[in-house]
């Protein structure tokens, strides 16, 4: 088999992770029924539902600041979430996301994915090498360029970082429509194993070309923003679920609207992010169970918005 050094770094690197990160090599459900998807340039699985922590990550150093999103976390994993997204533009989240897995013992299974968002070598370097010690980590599992912050400049460091197996995988992020004609134009001439884009049935303009492009070029997708925000809430609110929610296994709107998500094909994990750990077991909820076909999701999104 032809196999560059970086590709083999990365199986060893997924072999490594399998033993100690719980991660799965096929697309079956995990032991917690989750559903599971393949990352493209490995071939390991990570579950369908992840974790973001933007804002509700940033607090305080004290146990009762903490407690309400410490909860959230341990329930997350317990619920055999894997993937958790921060950055070190999201204030104090990286400090707090390390400690608790520290405390909770949980980095072993924990995916653990961050973003350099500065401009320069040096301020990137530095910036990264702040994000290993803030999340308590030697290795990240996936560094991402944020909003495409001086992307060859970082992705560069990153690509040697990925050879010394500091990283596991490289991605780029941007979480605004506008951001994705430049977050295709880089994945049609740069190899990154992911990218993390906003895609919700409120946004839905990935699925012009982003999305059926990242397939074509194997490269995993993570959905940033599945509520677009949250504004898709304020919408639902008053509206009651439709009774056809139960024929794919949805007791809520946002069991709905991150089926809606996971359900395209090209889409690895969204990363909802929430505060409340009753928030968290309802949208772990949408990683179990039946997934809309094509009919149904139009359905969902035109109830939805
Ligand atoms: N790369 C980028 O530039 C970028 C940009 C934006 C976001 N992101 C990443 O993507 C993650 C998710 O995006 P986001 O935080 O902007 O928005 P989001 O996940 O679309 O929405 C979060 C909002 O939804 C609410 N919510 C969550 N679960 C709910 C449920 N089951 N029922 C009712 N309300 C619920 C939350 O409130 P409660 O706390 O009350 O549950 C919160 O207000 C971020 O945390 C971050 O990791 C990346």
């Amino acid at each position: 088999m032809n196999m560059t050094r970086r590709a083999a770094l990365r199986v060893l690197g997924t072999a490594a992770g399998a033993a100690t990160a719980g991660a799965w090599a096929a697309s079956e459900p995990a032991p917690s029924g989750l559903m599971m998807r393949l990352i493209p340039s490995s071939g390991e699985g990570l579950p369908a539902i992840g974790l973001g922590t933007w804002q509700t990550f940033d607090v305080g150093t004290g146990a009762a600041e903490r407690a309400g999103i410490s909860a959230v976390l341990s329930a997350f994993v317990e619920e055999g979430g894997r993937v958790l997204d921060s950055s070190p533009m999201y204030g104090r989240a990286e400090t707090v996301a390390g400690d608790l897995m520290a405390e909770h013992s949980l980095r072993d299974r924990v995916f653990v994915a961050t973003k350099v968002w500065t401009t320069g070598r040096e301020a990137g370097v530095e910036q990264m090498e702040q994000s290993f010690r803030r999340l308590r980590v030697d290795r990240i599992d996936l560094l991402q360029v944020h909003n495409l912050v001086d992307v060859q400049t970082h992705l560069a460091t990153l690509r040697r970082w990925q050879e010394a197996g500091r990283v596991r995988y490289v991605g780029v992020t941007h979480y605004t429509t506008a951001g994705q004609d430049a977050v295709a134009r880089l994945i049609e001439r740069e190899k990154v194993d992911f990218i993390q884009i906003n895609y919700s049935v409120g946004e839905r303009e990935a699925e012009q070309r982003l999305l059926p492009l990242a397939r074509d070029r194997g490269v995993a997708v993570i959905v940033n923003r599945p509520f677009a925000g949250g504004d898709l809430f304020r919408r639902l609110r008053e509206r009651p679920l439709p009774a056809w929610a139960a024929e794919i296994d949805c007791t809520s709107w946002a069991q709905l609207l991150l089926k809606f998500v996971i359900s395209h094909p090209a889409v690895t994990c969204a990363i909802p992010a929430t505060s409340r750990v009753a928030h968290l077991r309802d949208n772990m909820g949408a990683g179990r169970g039946r997934l809309p076909d094509a009919a149904m999701r139009q359905r969902i999104a035109a109830e939805a918005v």
